[in-house]
């Protein structure tokens, strides 16, 4: 490995990726203001180097060196785009990083671009989809050429100089589906000498999650040069309260532990609302020093985020959810047995801790307690209350270019919502806390965002802009979609409850993937043979769609007169 680093520091070749950066927009999604406040706890930990400079385009960065992490051999090229694509006055420019898999290209062929959009974090997140994941498998199928593009403000896609609210107004949806439509039209790859641009060369664009959502949306707006587009666990549905997220979890979750979870929060709940061992109860936390009970609870969303962070290839996914489940079990003393705590019911006689005072809680509130303590409390280096309080306006002004979590939270707060909160129903069963609220999770837009000179955040986000484009119904020819069916995401999809059921069809596909989570189609195996096999057939199926729907492909007729 220092070999292969070295090599890449001499070559300026290679890029190096870690899981970190994703899950920063997923900590945010759900844990709000708090996952805030987690995000920077993780940059304080481990700084991101920051080699924004753009008078250095094509010199390929090497992202700090470290342990488990892969490199890639891409090198990054740069695409001129405008900052508004809907003011012809306007001559500000930025360039949009974008990396190239041309292996596999067969010129001459009619052969396709595949198109990643990098969506909501640096693209070089998304190069594993390049290497051996979705893009790679589809351009070797078709003779094709794989792309990852990234989105405008994320990574070193940076167009302003700093994240204020006014310099963050060209971050929205129709600016950036404006970007992919531009770089589609005009692109033109390093030592690639046909012009494939769109619509001449068939394009297929790929997106997952945010991104999926976004590569529906660009099949629906932008029909001309989109040929094809697969949608990938696709929030084509955006809404203010997402509380349907965590019964996803909840109902897929193994029973006892789901059940631990939830008894645990309620028990938790009544603690705080009788408010008598409030303090025992936060010290056992090691957050006796935090002073609202909102901040208290929303940490203990943390372990949660952990279910979506699975994935069926172990170099990317987490086994963290699992292993907090695991916790919950855990005896507390030698004098309890094992056996017993996981048959008896919740807060039995046998399973309660007492502490000074009289203060008892089961023993799963305890565990509980202790995950937290040990994997989130023990990395705050200041008063829990700095760390994990989320009231102190000031802490969210920063508005320099480290501050990337920014970013995803404008984009929550303008158009896109997806606040985490308990479900409506008071008795159905939650396994986040009551104390959550809409008001709670939203009002970091507030403080993150004051009104700027030309810009103003609404106060809750314009979903519609989202919702106009197709919502759970969105439907086109050769647009696909491709979900899992204990993806906490799924209800936000086209495979959602609330959504028409369809038929899956070539033109059309309509796939769910057993036992998947979030996109999980997305990665893949050099050799498709040794993925497992659901994740094994959802890729014959997409290499089998996309090949038929590239029979239908006609370039569009040279010299053709207008009449419009
Ligand atoms: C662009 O400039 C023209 C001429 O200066 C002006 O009339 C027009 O209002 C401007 N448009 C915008 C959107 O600022
Ligand atoms: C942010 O950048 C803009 C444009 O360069 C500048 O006018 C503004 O003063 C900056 N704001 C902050 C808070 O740095
Ligand atoms: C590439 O082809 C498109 C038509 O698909 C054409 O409009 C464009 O001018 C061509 N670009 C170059 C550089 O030849
Ligand atoms: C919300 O967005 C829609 C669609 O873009 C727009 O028509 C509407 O005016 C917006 N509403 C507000 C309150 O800004």
């Amino acid at each position: 490995m220092a070999f292969l680093s070295s090599l890449c520091a001499l070559l300026a070749v290679c890029t190096t990726v870690t899981a970190n950066n994703a899950r920063s927009a997923d900590l945010i999604r759900l844990l709000g203001p708090q996952g805030v406040n987690l995000v920077r706890l993780d940059s304080l930990a481990t700084p991101r180097p920051f080699l924004k400079d753009s008078s250095e385009f094509g010199v390929q960065e090497v992202l700090s060196k470290g342990d488990g992490k892969r490199t890639y051999d891409f090198r990054a090229e740069w695409f001129q785009q405008p900052l508004d694509h809907f003011d012809d006055n306007s001559s500000h420019v930025w360039h949009q990083r974008f990396w190239v898999n041309s292996k596999y290209y067969k010129p001459g062929t009619n052969a396709p671009v595949i198109v990643i959009d990098g969506g909501e974090t640096s693209g070089e997140d998304r190069l594993p989809f390049l290497d051996t994941g979705i893009a790679a498998i589809l351009a070797r199928a078709t003779g094709g050429i794989g792309v990852v593009l990234e989105h405008r403000y994320y990574g070193e896609s940076i167009p302003v100089s700093n994240f204020s609210t006014d310099s963050l107004r060209w971050l929205n949806n129709a600016q950036s589906a404006a970007d992919s439509a531009n770089f589609m039209r005009n692109v033109k790859f390093d030592g690639i000498r046909e012009n494939i641009t769109a619509p001449g060369t068939p394009w297929i664009y790929y997106g997952g999650s945010y991104a999926g959502a976004r590569a529906a949306h660009m099949r629906i707006l932008y029909p001309d040069i989109v040929y094809g587009a697969i949608a990938s666990s696709a929030v084509t549905h955006a809404t203010l309260q997402a509380w349907e997220y965590m019964t996803v979890i909840r109902d897929a979750a193994d029973p006892k532990c789901s059940s631990r979870i939830v008894s645990s929060i309620a028990s938790i709940d009544a603690i705080l609302e009788r408010g008598y061992f409030k303090k025992q109860l936060k010290a056992l936390f090691g957050l006796a020093g935090l002073e609202h009970d909102e901040d208290f609870v929303s940490l203990l969303e943390s372990p949660l985020g952990y279910w979506q962070a699975k994935c069926w290839d172990p170099e990317f996914g987490s086994t963290k959810f699992d292993d907090f489940c695991g916790t919950l079990s855990r005896p507390f003393s030698r004098v309890m047995a094992a056996a017993d705590i996981e048959s008896l019911p919740f807060e039995d006689e046998k399973r309660m801790v007492t502490f000074e005072d009289g203060f008892a809680v089961d023993v799963a509130v305890v565990n509980y307690a202790q995950w937290i303590k040990k994997n989130v409390v023990s990395r705050c280096k200041s008063t829990v209350e700095d760390c994990f309080g989320t009231f102190d306006e000031e802490k969210y002004h920063v508005t320099d270019l480290k501050q990337d979590w920014r970013l995803w939270l404008f984009q929550v707060c303008t158009e896109w919502g997806y606040f985490t909160t308990p479900p409506p129903d008071q008795k159905e069963p939650s396994l986040i806390s009551r104390l959550i609220n809409l008001g709670y999770e939203s009002k970091i837009c507030k403080q993150a965002f004051p009104p700027g000179k030309y810009f103003k955040v609404p106060g809750l986000p314009n979903i519609t802009a989202v919702n106009e484009l197709g919502d759970f119904a969105i439907a086109a020819d050769r647009l696909a979609f491709i979900d899992g069916d204990v993806d906490p995401w799924r209800p936000y999809t086209p495979h959602s409850d609330y959504a028409e059921d369809r038929d899956d069809t070539i033109l059309r596909p309509f796939k769910l993937i057993p036992g998947g989570v979030h996109h999980y189609d997305e990665w893949g195996y050099k050799n498709i043979l040794e993925e497992p096999e659901e994740i094994r057939k959802v890729h014959a199926e997409m290499i089998h769609f996309v090949r038929e729907w590239l029979k239908d492909w006609k370039p569009p007729k040279k010299h053709k007169k207008k009449h419009d």
